[in-house]
């Protein structure tokens, strides 16, 4: 089957991440259109996935942006649009990747007669999104689309209750390939010395730094553990949010962690770092759409600590496959940590149940497998409407 997948972003956010995963099968005869050029579009070469970039030119509109804002910018990308539509008439379907994408491809789906696809990977709450923002995305997936894949319950809970139709959601889960995550012993003792992490217990937050993401939760419950708790924050912010990051680097000062907090800025060694570590942190502030950090820490055979909100609350069974704390809640959190400090062997056992569990609940290939039969039965529904127009 021929696609054309399109995201907004040059940026490797896990929306990115997880197109990668879904674009390998289908590599030979489909290509990557972006909005925007950047390392992503790197990574995608590196996975010998055709790849373009469609325009050098920003789009303005944010999250929060209001109808002036969205209207103005799509007059901005009409060159935008052309060039989709006419990219469009060479694959079987468009599959947007992101709300941009979706923008961009129900237009083009329309004028290239071409079938639709959406994977959501937001909850489209008022958390997260402007109502126009959520209109615009819930109109034209309920007009344009003839699928839309939600990452998890919640982002389809949320789709839905912003008017979405329920009738053309599908849920599927992140893939993960369970070999990425596996580690040798002498390099992480070697990276855990490099970062002079000896002796330590080690929380690792693993996470764009957006105040969302809640890094500054993790902060605040280190202040209140014992002293040989160190963490690492591994992740830059990718969209602007240079604020926070100043916020975060006070807040560090003004409680006196200059020792016990390490920025290791954006890293491509996720699984290295996380095997580095005693614990995993999850602290979105908001609830998370599906967490792929969650899920990579298990494969890494690491206890995690999550949020418990939106996709989270479906990958953490607590006291099963993880621990969950109440979002935004310093007290419980810094709770968790020194519990599991204190009992290694009870963490370790829940960790190791997790990675089990999580290689096969979230294989890629089975994911793949479900997402492939998704499109087949899509593309058998579309063949068959067009030989009916045929014979009319
Ligand atoms: N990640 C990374 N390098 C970093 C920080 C994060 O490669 O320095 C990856 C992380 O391993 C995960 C993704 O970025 O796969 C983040 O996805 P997630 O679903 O957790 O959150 P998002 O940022 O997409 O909201
Ligand atoms: C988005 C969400 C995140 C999810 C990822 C992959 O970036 O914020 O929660 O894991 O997409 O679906």
């Amino acid at each position: 089957m021929k696609i054309l997948f399109l995201d907004q972003s040059g940026k490797p956010g896990g929306a990115e991440l997880c197109l990668i995963d879904i674009a390998k099968p289908y590599k030979d005869s489909s290509l990557v259109g972006l909005f925007a050029d950047g390392s992503f579009r790197n990574l995608l070469e590196q996975n010998h996935i055709p790849v373009q970039v469609l325009t050098n030119q920003v789009i303005q509109v944010r999250k929060e942006s209001s109808l002036a804002q969205g209207l103005g910018s799509l007059a901005q990308i009409l060159p935008l649009i052309s060039k989709v539509v006419q990219k469009a008439r060479e694959f079987d379907l468009i599959y947007a990747n992101t709300q941009k994408a979706l923008v961009v491809g129900a237009l083009a789906s329309f004028f290239s007669r071409r079938p639709l696809v959406y994977h959501l990977h937001d909850i489209l709450s008022p958390e997260h999104f402007s109502q126009t923002n959520r209109r615009i995305a819930v109109t034209c997936a309920n007009r344009f689309a003839s699928l839309v894949i939600a990452n998890s319950q919640a982002s389809q809970a949320g789709f839905v209750a912003a008017g979405g139709r329920s009738d053309i959601t599908e849920v599927v889960y992140n893939g993960f390939d369970p070999k990425n995550y596996q580690t040798h012993e002498s390099d992480v003792s070697q990276i855990r010395q490099q970062l002079g992490l000896d002796g330590q217990f080690v929380v690792g937050h693993f996470s764009r730094l957006a105040p969302w993401k809640g890094q500054h939760i993790l902060i605040e419950a280190l202040a209140q553990c014992p002293v040989d708790v160190t963490a690492i924050l591994v992740g830059d912010a990718l969209f602007g949010e240079q604020e926070y990051v100043q916020h975060l680097h006070q807040q560090v000062t003004a409680l006196g962690l200059e020792n016990r907090v390490k920025f290791l800025g954006f890293r491509s060694d996720v699984p290295l770092l996380m095997a580095a570590t005693d614990l995993v942190a999850h602290t979105s502030t908001a609830p998370e759409p599906f967490g792929r950090v969650i899920v990579e820490a298990m494969l890494c055979g690491k206890p995690i600590v999550a949020a418990k909100a939106g996709g989270a609350v479906e990958l953490v069974e607590h006291g099963v496959n993880g621990f969950s704390v109440t979002p935004g809640k310093p007290d419980e959190l810094a709770q968790v940590i020194t519990t599991c400090l204190k009992e290694p062997q009870k963490i370790a056992t829940i960790a190791h149940h997790a990675q089990t569990t999580a290689s096969q609940r979230f294989d890629v290939t089975a994911i793949n497998q479900q997402i492939a039969v998704l499109l087949n039965k899509l593309s058998k529904r579309t063949q068959n409407s067009e030989l009916r127009t045929q014979e009319k």
